[in-house]
């Protein structure tokens, strides 16, 4: 019998992604999420967007209404690749009588790790988190962030292909933070894939390659960063003079004056130029036309602030730049 395999190069393919909770609670409405080989990829989103959800499907915790897609080359929900992947749920709870070391131990059992690679492994793994000091401390003991600490090295005990990380730096301070980052590019560099759930837009900013905003269900956007943030926000234009004096002319061409300069709204070039001709006939000398692409926040403020606009709820402020 000739054996068909499905040849895919995504690590994670998701097509259609459909889950329904009880009293007819919509998490997920058809989401397509595409993550390649070797890249860290970021799912961000409000709370509520349906991240947590959407990951837990992937690690066939929860089952969905309908999906399509894979997973490391294996159909959504199929548990043979469980063993090469590695999760950190958003709250990882761990038996409070044993230190450390023990609970990386038996998690390890339970992953299938042999024993001497998998106490080996969690020696290394407590000292890369920052935990070698804590190793043989009651886990009861822990602060948040050192639970969360060890989360992150019990989801690598079985040393995976694919990462899924849900808000690792959650609970974590600045110095956690950039730990946690330093420690995601390091096994990136080693080839993992790294899946990343994150309310927090920085995060995802410094860290991932490609990106989609999951909003209500659905994915509003995907791609590199520089996709996402490859369009012009608006042009400025500095003069050698005070435009004060063409202020009623400029606004009828569409453009605003700030702080001694023009802003013209949009990626309107035809626009920049129509002011560019009336700053010229009034012997202007133009010094700069700069153009100001949209960062991450912007497209983000963009997708979510629209949606809430649209149900009504108050828009979100947007940060002075
Ligand atoms: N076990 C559950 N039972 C019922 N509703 C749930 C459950 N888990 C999540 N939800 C709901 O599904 C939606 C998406 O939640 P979640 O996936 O946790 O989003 P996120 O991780 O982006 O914050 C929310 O409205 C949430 O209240
Ligand atoms: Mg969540």
């Amino acid at each position: 019998m000739q054996h068909v395999t499905e040849i895919t190069n995504w690590a994670v393919d998701l097509i259609g992604v459909k889950k329904t909770y009880a009293r007819k609670i919509q998490a997920l409405r058809g989401v397509n999420i595409q993550v390649g080989r070797g890249e860290i990829f970021g799912l961000l989103g409000p709370n509520g967007a349906g991240k947590s959800t959407l990951v837990k499907i992937m690690m066939t915790l929860v089952r969905p209404d309908v999906a399509y897609g894979t997973v490391l080359g294996r159909p959504l929900g199929n548990r043979k690749k469980r063993a090469v992947m590695g999760f950190l749920p958003e709250l990882s709870r761990f038996p409070s009588y044993l230190t450390a070391h023990q609970a990386l131990d038996y998690y390890g059992a339970i992953a299938k790790v042999p024993r001497v690679t998998r106490r080996k492994r969690a020696t290394e793994l407590l000292e890369r988190v920052g935990l070698k000091d804590w190793s043989d401390t009651r886990v009861s003991q822990y602060s948040k962030g050192m639970s969360r600490r060890l989360g992150l090295a019990q989801a690598l005990i079985n040393d995976p292909e694919l990462l899924v990380l849900d808000e690792p730096t959650d609970g974590l301070d600045p110095i956690g933070r950039r730990e946690v980052r330093t420690l995601l590019a390091e096994l990136r560099r080693a080839g993992k894939t790294i899946f990343i759930n994150s309310h927090l837009l920085s995060e995802v900013e410094t860290v991932c390659d490609r990106v989609a905003i999951l909003h209500q269900g659905l994915v509003a956007r995907q791609g590199t960063l520089s996709e996402l943030t490859q369009h012009t926000v608006e042009y400025r234009i500095v003069t050698s003079g005070d435009v004060g004096a063409v202020r009623a002319e400029v606004e009828k061409i569409g453009g605003s004056i700030d702080d001694g300069q023009i802003i013209v709204s949009g990626h309107d070039a035809k626009r920049v130029n129509e002011i560019i001709d009336l700053l010229r006939s009034r012997d202007y000398l133009i010094e700069s036309v700069q153009p100001r692409r949209f960062s991450l926040e912007d497209v983000f403020v963009e997708v979510i602030g629209d949606a809430a606009d649209s149900v009504g709820a108050p828009p979100i402020a947007r940060r002075a730049s």
